[in-house]
């Protein structure tokens, strides 16, 4: 990369909790072995199987991890958007890719090779502590799924769902009050892991109860605290 990209590259990656923690000379070094790769919204970046040689970080868009069982249904694993990196774990645990990870909407990324993610880490012990807390997150999260999935109703499930979506648009930057979260009600289904016909019958219900209002391929959350009287 020239100049110019290299320190864009840098600035956008010092921004980033993840990287956040790293000294100067070490974003510049990162920045200039980064490479820029953008990806076309609904395409996939890899699939589940593939060798894993490169983690990601998002500079814009979204994109979204899927579990796919072999009839066709999918489960969403995690949500990425700007800042957030994935790819990372078949770097580290030296397996295949763990999931397919497809664009939301048109993506731009910064692809990082597995070696340099390495060098960096042993260099770095604050970004080794940064990842590790990354993964503490996702890794949370997932139980809160796993945890959902066996206890909780369809409609609290997408409840929750709608909650996270919620919270990520918060991250984000949106205000408190009406949220408008990017999302199908197939992939409200997928979050909440159910089907897309009783995640549509329930956000009819929402809809009628006014808190949400429903558009094409998003979703305004009118009254983000009645969400909570659903998730139980
Ligand atoms: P990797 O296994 O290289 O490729 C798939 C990526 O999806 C994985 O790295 C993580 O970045 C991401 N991923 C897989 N499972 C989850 C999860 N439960 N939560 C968040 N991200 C995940």
């Amino acid at each position: 990369m020239n100049r110019e990209l290299t320190n864009d590259a840098a600035d956008l990656l010092g921004s980033t909790r993840l990287f956040s923690a790293l000294p100067e000379d070490a974003l510049l070094h990162i920045a200039a072995v980064a490479v820029p790769r953008a990806f076309a919204s609904g395409s996939a970046i890899f699939h589940a199987g593939d060798p894993g040689e490169s983690c990601y970080v998002i500079r814009s868009g979204h994109a979204r991890a899927i579990g796919e069982h072999p009839d066709g249904r999918q489960i969403t694993l995690g949500n990425f958007g700007p800042g957030d990196i994935f790819g990372e774990l078949s770097l580290f645990d030296a397996e295949t890719r763990s999931a397919t990870v497809e664009a939301l909407d048109d993506v731009e990324t910064l692809a990082i090779t597995g070696s340099d993610m390495k060098a960096l880490v042993v260099a770095n012990a604050d970004l080794g502590l940064e990842l590790a807390a990354a993964l503490a997150r996702r890794l949370r999260i997932a139980n809160q799924r796993i945890e959902r999935r066996s206890f909780q109703t369809v409609q609290g499930r997408v409840a929750a769902a709608i909650r996270e979506l919620v919270d990520r648009a918060r991250v984000e930057g949106a205000g408190p009050g009406p949220t408008q979260v990017v999302a199908t009600q197939a992939e409200i289904a997928q979050l909440a892991g159910t089907s897309r016909e009783s995640a549509s019958r329930f956000l009819a219900e929402l809809s009628r109860a006014g808190v949400v209002k429903q558009g094409r391929g998003r979703l305004i959350v009118v009254d983000p605290p009645a969400l909570e009287g659903w998730v139980w």
